[in-house]
């Protein structure tokens, strides 16, 4: 539960890492998460686990592997999307976004990814914002 309301704009200001996830509330069992993003995440699926994006500012890219192909979908500012699971994608965002992930608790950013992770990627289920309650 959350004992008051919980203001975006003031959870950002309190981190600056890139591709490092913040938990900003708890959803049952999800997590509602933002992260600010540059340059490039790395190819990555998540077996058992659909993943929201809702880009909050800024431009989102995915680059996705279904159907037999590659294609890229682009989220602009106030734009959502669902990754099935299973599907390999590779989020980027060459002028930067603010984006929102909702996904069970747990759940990696690298997803099942086991090859090594360039270190601009947090390998990390996501930090609880300071002062939060869950
Ligand atoms: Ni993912």
């Amino acid at each position: 539960m959350t004992e008051k309301p919980i203001n975006l704009a003031d959870a950002f200001a309190t981190f600056d890492k890139l591709w490092s996830p913040r938990i900003v509330a708890r959803v049952n069992d999800y997590d509602v998460r933002i992260a600010k993003v540059a340059g490039d995440h790395i190819w990555h699926a998540h077996t058992h686990t659909d993943e929201f994006f809702l880009v909050l500012d800024g431009v989102l890219r995915l680059a996705l592997r279904d159907g037999g192909g590659e294609r890229e979908v682009v989220l602009d500012r106030g734009e959502a999307f669902v990754v099935p699971a299973g599907v390999e994608h590779r989020p980027s965002a060459p002028g930067g976004a603010s984006i929102l992930m909702f996904e069970p608790s747990g759940t990696m950013t690298v997803g099942d990814h086991r090859d090594p992770v360039p270190g601009h990627v947090d390998v990390t289920a996501g930090t609880m914002i300071s002062g939060s309650r869950t």
